[in-house]
């Protein structure tokens, strides 16, 4: 992974509470986030005393790299949306410029918290769909703006692969959105789910209270049989 091809942006723990339906339950299971990239979901839910691992590729570069990297790609990230204002749904979230300053917090959280988690084998850096944990490692993994969103770069084979990989290490898989970046929803949703089923795997849509990519209202859950 090239760092000038990274686009690091990251979302709160408040937003991954929405977005993965989070009960007060779910925060006694060992957690694993899957493409975390700079969120603070992992700096929130530790500093409350819960279990979680992060597994990104961004992890094998240092804090000054990804910070440099995130003041780089901020200005480019806020005029592609400013583009598209129509494409986001504002009531919570506000405004662009709030979302800057919500998202900029959450990244800043995450740098404060990062060497330390990389000491503490929070953040550790990997990729799908090779991850490196034992079977079962982890009783809910979650997968938030990676797969299905950026489904130009990956194919619908590698997102059978991601999954069959995160239902190995995980008990339960919350992946969340189920659209792409041109705002429609995947078109490898239907036969990914096929694939899965075929394969004794249990899989289903969840309507979800989180909005802010217009008709992403729904993430996919998937169990081992
Ligand atoms: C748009 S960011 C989402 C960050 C975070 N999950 C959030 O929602 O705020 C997508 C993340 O996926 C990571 N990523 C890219 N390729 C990956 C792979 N093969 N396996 C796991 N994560 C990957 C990127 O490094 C990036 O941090």
């Amino acid at each position: 992974m090239k760092l000038e091809n990274v686009v690091p942006w990251g979302r709160t723990l408040k937003e991954y509470e929405l977005m993965f339906k989070i009960l007060e339950e779910d925060k006694e299971k060992r957690i694993l986030g899957c493409g975390d990239g700079p969120a603070s979901f992992n700096a929130e839910l530790t500093q409350s005393g819960c279990y979680v691992v992060s597994i990104d590729p961004i992890y094998q570069f240092s804090k000054q790299q990804i910070s440099r990297r995130i003041d780089e790609v901020r200005p480019i990230i806020m005029q592609q949306l400013t583009k598209n204002l129509d494409g986001y749904v504002w009531d919570v979230l506000g405004s662009p410029q709030a979302l800057e300053n919500t998202r900029m917090m959450a990244m800043n959280h995450f740098l404060a918290d990062y060497e330390d988690g990389k000491n503490s084998q929070r953040y550790v850096s990997g990729s799908l769909p090779h991850l490196p944990f034992d079977d079962k490692e982890f009783d809910l993994a979650l997968c938030s703006h990676f797969l299905f969103l950026y489904d130009e770069h990956l194919s619908e084979l590698e997102h059978i692969q991601a999954i069959i990989e995160l239902v190995r290490v995980s008990q339960e898989v919350r992946i969340y959105p189920l659209i792409s970046l041109n705002g429609k929803p995947s078109s490898y949703l239907s036969g990914v789910v096929r694939h899965l089923e075929s394969l004794g795997i249990s899989v289903s849509l969840k309507s979800v209270e989180y909005e802010f990519q217009k008709g992403a209202t729904q993430m996919l859950v998937v169990k081992a049989a």
